[in-house]
């Protein structure tokens, strides 16, 4: 298995060990068994005597005790090695996932990560457990039983010789073709889970457009591909039993033969035979446990390169040692900006930016969808990076701060916001864990949300289930406000954050920004001209580019882009209002 993933083994080394010492241990009892029993037949039943059948009999018990209580502490620690092990590489992942860019981030889907966290380990951690205790137990009962049968018969043992590498090829054989299937299986799985989880998340829409059936028929024809693939790999694999027994009852029926001729001959006893018999049964059940094992590995393998991935993705934005955490004030510059999300030779999603924005301002920022909007501000708190010019926050390149430091000091509210399952409280202290109620309602007050929570039956402490779909959708707008505001950001960017707030709070939440955070850059995007009407300062994006800057009065006289929204909103809702 993959080296850099048994790293996570940690602790669980000393476990890890000992599950094939204690093998050992049970397997060298287990051989001496049969010879103990040959001598029994042989010496103790030949010759009528009883004491020698009693005493051997108490040392046999004790053995076949010894080894069930080897046999059971190795398997107790090999599960013990195994999920700690599982567990471990959970929490490396976990902890990689939360090291990820949004750049990193769109590498993987959501479901394909869920994966590789849940299934994917569960195969290593099998494959794992399977590998420390089996692969001690084989080679070494193999080993042993034969020569153990080589001490009886020199024919025999050579008849096995034979067999032996015939049967184990075939095994490895059938594991090999079946591998692929496997392969194809997991791959499958990553599109069933994507389908399970867009669904689950997005059930209220496939409810609301009637898609069930649609939808249905959907995971319908994925879960028919992965059972086929399943049915077509086990079924290569159901040949293993079949090959088995065939070779077995061969390899018996032989024994029976040869050994049968030489206890004729008088050149072999009875319980001799036995114990060969017992030999081989031991030989070709080890070599059909390291076919199954075989198999489970190799399905590891696919998983191990799985999660290799993800702990292998290197985290676009770590932070230098020397990195700034003082923010100075909430300037920002954005000189020469390119952006691809593709990278260096990708499409460009915002071309040669130049903008200058001053402490305190309030700037409004509007155009059509896929204007790059947010393409824009995602800049400032380094959600991205630029692909070529540099963003300034407070006078110094964004890349050089510290990236807690600059978002702390850089709230934003995104277009796709959720909140998470807990109170109200809980939710907004996401800005500052320590700050006190006061604080929290004093925040909810300036978003214009604390009206609304105190009509709750619980207020602050009314619980928001998961994504916050018990609120309306302008509530929970202006939750996500307030949980911005609790940073006391030196900039605080709300994009598209207000588009569900009815005009006349939203004009109060504005209202209360430019009484109440005077000092904070405030910059909101907006697709309602009143939004941005009042600011200092309003920027038209368009096709990645900016088209026009000024406030509203010069925007009118000079940005056609501009007029044209102003007059569909503002003329055209005064007509309508007539
Ligand atoms: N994560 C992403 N990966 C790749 N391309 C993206 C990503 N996000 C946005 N884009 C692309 O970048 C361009 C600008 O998108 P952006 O989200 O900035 O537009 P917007 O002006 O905010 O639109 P809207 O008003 O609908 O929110 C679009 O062409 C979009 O397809
Ligand atoms: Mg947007």
């Amino acid at each position: 298995m993959n080296r850099k993933l048994l790293k996570s083994v940690r602790e669980y080394k000393k476990q890890a060990f000992l599950a094939p010492v204690l093998v050992t241990l049970e397997v060298l009892l287990e051989v001496l068994i049969p010879l103990l029993m040959a001598n029994i037949i042989d010496i103790g039943i030949m010759e009528g005597n009883m004491n020698y059948i009693i005493k051997m009999g108490i040392v046999l018990v004790i053995m076949a005790m010894l080894s069930l209580a080897f046999g059971a502490k190795a398997g107790q620690v090999a599960a013990v090695a195994a999920a700690g092990y599982a567990k471990n590489l959970r929490h490396d992942i976990f902890y990689k996932i939360q090291e990820f860019s949004f750049g990193n981030i769109d590498h993987f889907s959501t479901s394909s990560l869920v994966t590789r966290l849940t299934t994917d380990i569960t195969n290593v951690q099998m494959a794992f457990m399977f590998s420390i205790r089996m692969l001690a137990r084989a080679p070494i009962m193999v080993v042993l039983s034969w020569i153990m049968t080589a001490t009886i018969s020199l024919k025999i043992a050579f008849l096995m010789l034979v067999t032996i590498p015939i049967l184990g090829g075939v095994l490895i054989f059938i594991a090999k073709k079946a591998h692929p299937h496997f392969i194809a299986v997991f791959d499958e799985y990553d599109v069933l889970n994507n389908t399970v989880q867009e669904n689950v998340n997005a059930a209220r829409v496939v409810k609301a457009y009637v898609r069930e059936e649609h939808e249905n028929g959907k995971f319908h024809k994925i879960s028919q591909k992965v059972f086929e693939l399943f049915t077509k790999a086990e079924m290569l694999v159901s040949w293993n039993a079949p090959v088995m027994n065939f070779v077995m009852y061969t390899v018996v029926l032989l024994i029976v033969l040869l050994g049968g001729e030489d206890i004729v001959l008088g050149t072999m006893m009875t319980g001799e035979l036995t114990s060969i018999m017992v030999y081989a049964m031991q030989i070709l059940m080890s070599l059909m446990m390291v076919s199954f094992v075989f198999v489970m590995i190799m399905i590891a393998e696919a998983s191990s390169d799985r999660i290799k991935e993800v702990l292998e993705e290197v985290p676009e934005m770590v932070d230098k040692e020397d990195a700034l955490t003082d923010v100075a004030n909430g300037d920002i510059d954005f000189e020469h900006v390119d952006f691809s999300y593709a990278g260096e030779d990708g499409n460009l999603s915002l071309k040669d930016v130049n903008l200058h924005i001053k402490s305190g301002q309030i700037v409004g920022i509007i155009g059509g969808t896929g204007s790059a909007k947010s393409t824009l501000v995602q800049l400032i708190p380094r959600l991205y990076d630029v692909t070529r010019g540099c963003v300034k926050v407070g006078g110094q390149d964004v890349r050089r701060y510290n990236l807690e430091k600059l978002r702390d000091q850089v709230s934003m509210v995104l277009q796709k916001n959720v909140l998470f399952t807990g109170s109200i409280y809980e939710n907004i202290r996401w800005g500052d864990e320590n700050a006190t109620n006061e604080e929290v309602r004093r925040v909810c007050r300036l978003a214009q949300a604390d009206g609304f929570i105190s009509e709750f039956p619980a207020g602050y402490n009314t619980m928001i289930v998961e994504g916050g779909n018990n609120v309306s959708g302008g509530q929970k707008q202006r939750l996500c406000i307030a949980r911005a505001l609790l940073k006391k950001p030196k900039i605080l960017i709300l994009d598209d954050s207000t588009s569900a707030v009815d005009t006349r709070t939203d004009a109060l939440i504005r209202k209360a920004f430019r009484e109440e955070i005077p000092d904070t850059t405030k910059i909101i995007i907006a697709q309602r001209i009143s939004s941005v009407e009042d600011a200092d300062m309003i920027i038209v994006m368009d096709n990645g580019q900016i088209n026009g800057i000024g406030t509203s009065e010069e925007l009118l006289k000079t940005n056609a882009i501009y007029r044209e929204v102003y007059e569909s909103q503002v003329k055209g809702g005064a007509e309508n209002e007539q």
